[in-house]
């Protein structure tokens, strides 16, 4: 018995393999999307739709129903009181039923810290979101050792000291090309105008994608990752499978591009594009179209509304405590531990998911093997046992750099001080040029149990004198 089934499931992961190296990617993608499409017909899943109902205050809610995977909690300012709750009376907190199955929520620094350090018991396979994403590309965030550290190894280098060094002029000229086109004195959406001009201009850099589409990275970025399965997002599953389609075949186009002006005798930039047919562990990859699809979507997903939300969230915090600000124009030598302290108290992605892949005793609770457990970097981050005052900016905190935004372990964040670069690029850019940041009106908050950001944020600037 064991003998046949490990036979047929050789037999299928061959066939797989053989489908997947001859079928362009856009139509595995499209396949996908007819398989979700007919099980939608028959009757066999439905589209998750959220709506926003008021959320009570947390002292109302009896401790076992504490849902802190409700979309709506950090546009209603809720999350946090909610985790300051499950901190002081369950910090191993188990919730039986959510739309997103049961789940355990980890919600102490020390606890998220043990979790995502040790891979041998807490997977992060399949997926790191809360539900699975319509489509499961395969990625290597999502993957354990030792599968995980060969792929990741095969693309670090485009995040290296020596190519960021080359990318910073570069990231330099277009912050402030985007910052002197600004219009002052008069209040615009600093969201699209800035953090995702950005941004976008820095992943176009990054993957050498053509200037004038850039706009079409940050949308498939947005779009597949804000599906309301895995993230309680806004995305209908039809989108998410036409974004994914699109980019796709750009990419597949990308490399092919790529290839012909290399072998036309153009020079290798520092691209990704360049390193993976640079790279021996990659010069293949296109051969494996899911991998090489998984790869570009995270680096572009792991890189878009990341950095883009720390570029809405500092100008927010700032003008939440005005003391800071006037305290940065005073000794700017504070922006690279302003910009530590800035990802902590924003804390752009809320969560990762793992996987319990055996029976464990954990901090008094017991976890069964299959059970979900989600690290709330969110709460941890805000853990008043680690950071002092933890709910306001304190632009010179000692300890801002051990924020846990970026993660511990194996999967720590590859584009950390990429992340970091372009917002002490940004902050010290602002700085040369305008004396008043000025947050107009309340920010529109993005619909999501994953990534914590702004929709759209009113800002007046006033130059410097
Ligand atoms: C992984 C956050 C910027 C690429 C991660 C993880 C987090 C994270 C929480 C998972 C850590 C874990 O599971 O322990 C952030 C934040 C950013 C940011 C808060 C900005 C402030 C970027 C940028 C890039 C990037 C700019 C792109 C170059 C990645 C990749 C991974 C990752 C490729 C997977 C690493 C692995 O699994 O080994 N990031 N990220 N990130 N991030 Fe970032």
């Amino acid at each position: 018995m064991t003998t046949t089934t490990s036979m047929l499931t050789k037999a299928k992961a061959a066939i797989t393999d053989k489908v997947q190296a001859t079928v362009p990617v856009d139509r595995q993608v499209r396949a996908a999307h007819l398989v979700k499409k007919a099980q939608r017909f028959a009757g066999l899943s439905t589209p998750l739709v959220f709506t926003e109902q008021p959320i009570p205050d947390p002292a109302d809610v009896p401790l076992t129903e504490i849902d802190v995977s409700n979309p709506f909690m950090n546009r209603q300012g809720k999350w946090y009181p909610y985790f300051a709750r499950l901190r002081e009376e369950a910090p191993i907190h188990y919730l039986a039923d959510s739309p997103f199955g049961p789940f355990w929520s980890i919600t102490r620094y020390a606890d998220i810290q043990a979790v995502d350090s040790n891979p041998d018991v807490f997977s992060a396979e399949p997926y790191i979101v809360l539900g699975p994403p319509p489509l499961e590309i395969e990625m290597f965030i999502a993957m354990d050792p030792p599968k995980h550290d060969v792929q990741r190894k095969a693309v670090q280098g485009v995040v290296a000291p020596r190519n960021l060094k080359e990318m910073e002029s570069l990231i330099r000229e277009r912050v402030q090309e985007v910052l002197d086109g600004l219009p002052t004195d008069e209040p615009f959406d600093w969201v699209q105008a800035v953090s995702k001009e950005i941004t976008g201009r820095m992943l176009a850099t990054l993957l050498d994608f053509p200037y004038e589409q850039r706009h079409k990275l940050t949308y498939w970025s947005d779009t597949i990752s804000g599906t309301a399965e895995g993230t309680g997002g806004t995305t209908h599953q039809d989108e998410m499978f036409a974004a994914a389609e699109e980019l796709a075949r750009s990419f597949v186009a990308l490399w092919h591009d790529k290839a012909a002006r290399r072998a036309a005798g153009e020079p290798d930039g520092f691209d990704l594009i360049t390193l993976m047919q640079t790279s021996e562990d990659t010069k293949d990859l296109i051969h494996k179209p899911m991998e090489f699809l998984g790869n570009l979507t995270l680096l572009i997903v792991g890189g878009n509304d990341t950095t883009r939300n720390s570029m809405s969230g500092g100008v927010y915090a700032l003008n939440q405590y005005p003391d800071q600000f006037e305290k940065l124009k005073a000794d700017p030598s504070l922006i690279p531990n302003m910009v530590s302290e800035i990802i902590r108290w924003q804390t752009p992605l809320a969560y990762m998911r793992r996987v319990a892949k055996k029976d464990v005793h954990f901090g008094g609770q017991f976890i069964r093997k299959g059970d979900q457990v989600i690290m709330w970097y969110a709460s941890g981050n805000r853990d008043e046992r680690k950071f002092e005052d933890a709910d306001r900016l304190i632009i010179d905190r000692k300890n801002a750099r051990n924020h846990m935004s970026f993660g511990f372990g194996v999967h720590r964040c590859m584009g950390n001080r990429l992340a970091e670069m372009q917002l002490r690029i940004l902050w010290e850019e602002l700085l040369e040029r305008f004396d008043r940041i000025e947050v107009v009106g309340e920010p529109e908050y993005v619909q999501s149990n994953f990534v914590k950001g702004y929709d759209s944020m009113m800002v007046r600037l006033t130059p410097k004198a």
